[in-house]
């Protein structure tokens, strides 16, 4: 996949995808369409593969795992886009842009993957091979929010017209890669069986640097206090919204059009800095007090 092609697919118009199921879960049809392929991907033993549900940090993470791996070398970090580098598995072929199985098919080892699906539908493979795999989880009150902005600027998904329509279809798992509570429970709960470190967005934010030592031992790499100094300088909001590499700018606007909202948008909580708050009524804020009931016994705290 060369950027040439993805200026062709610029010059496409009203790409609408259709949404379906797998397992009751719903999906783009894109993906729905090519789903045996994607569920009989075939890993290999030194894959990394970052997990999320969709807005908890993906490309973040992806990218202090790409330099934990370059071992800090941030000319190659850039060497393609984020979205070429790292193939999205579940992402369905997209003339000209091959499907993200093709992609990674085609890519040398060792490679990294990206996917947003739930535990229960990933390829068996990841397993069967034991790929290390980073989860992310990122708390659902911000991660709902960017999801509401990151479904209105990307052309193919579902429309929205309202967050008060928004809200209660992401409460009811309504939305591409289902429902949230299921998602994140579920990679929670598989912790103690695969080889996964399970991060959290917010504990990225708080403290990077542990954060990145964190994956960095768990991809099994020593790097030097100056090394780890210079991924967390490389990946920070500021880095990577001005990073074309990182803030998808390369990717075509008739997909993504980030003239109603940038892909790299707040990278914070909206209402400390005098944004209206949008759960402080009815039950949006009953959602806010019930969220951590929902979640107990299930896993420690998510934090929000
Ligand atoms: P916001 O929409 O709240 O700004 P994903 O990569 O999973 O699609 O997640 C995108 C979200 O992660 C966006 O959230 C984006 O701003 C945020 N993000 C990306 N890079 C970040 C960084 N380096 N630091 C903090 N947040 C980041």
């Amino acid at each position: 996949m060369d950027l040439a092609k993805m200026e062709e697919m610029g010059k496409m118009e009203n790409i609408l995808f259709t949404m379906g199921h797998v397992e009751g879960v719903p999906l783009p049809g894109p993906t729905v369409d090519v789903w045996d392929s994607i569920y009989n991907f075939q890993a290999r033993e030194d894959d990394v593969v970052i997990a999320t549900y969709p807005k908890a940090g993906t490309t973040w993470m992806q990218e202090i795992m790409d330099l934990v791996l370059l071992e800090g070398d941030v000319e190659r970090s850039m060497r393609a886009p984020c979205f070429i580098k790292v193939p999205f598995i579940e992402m369905g072929a997209l003339n000209p842009m091959p499907s993200g199985v093709e992609l990674a098919e085609k890519m040398e080892s060792p490679r990294m993957i990206k996917t947003h699906l739930p535990v229960q539908l990933v390829p068996p493979s990841f397993w069967e091979k034991k790929v290390k795999i980073v989860y992310v989880a990122r708390n659902a009150k911000d991660l709902m929010v960017s999801y509401y902005y990151f479904q209105r600027i990307t052309k193919g998904l579902p429309s929205i017209d309202s967050w008060e329509n928004y809200f209660p279809a992401f409460l009811s798992g309504d939305v591409p890669w289902g429902s949230w509570f299921d998602h994140v429970i579920g990679w929670w709960k598989a912790v103690d069986k695969h080889r996964i470190l399970f991060v959290f967005y917010e504990d990225m934010m708080e403290d990077p640097k542990r954060e990145v030592i964190k994956v960095m031992k768990f991809l099994g790499k020593d790097l030097s206090d100056d090394v780890v100094e210079r991924i967390v300088d490389h990946t920070t909001f500021k880095a990577m919204k001005e990073n074309p590499m990182t803030n998808f700018t390369s990717f075509p606007n008739t997909i993504l059009d980030q003239t109603i909202s940038p892909f790299m948008r707040k990278g914070t909580e909206l209402w400390e800095d005098g944004w209206k708050n949008p759960f402080s009524s009815g039950p949006q804020n009953r959602f806010v007090r019930n969220k951590r009931t929902r979640l107990e016994g299930s896993r420690p705290d998510v934090p929000h």
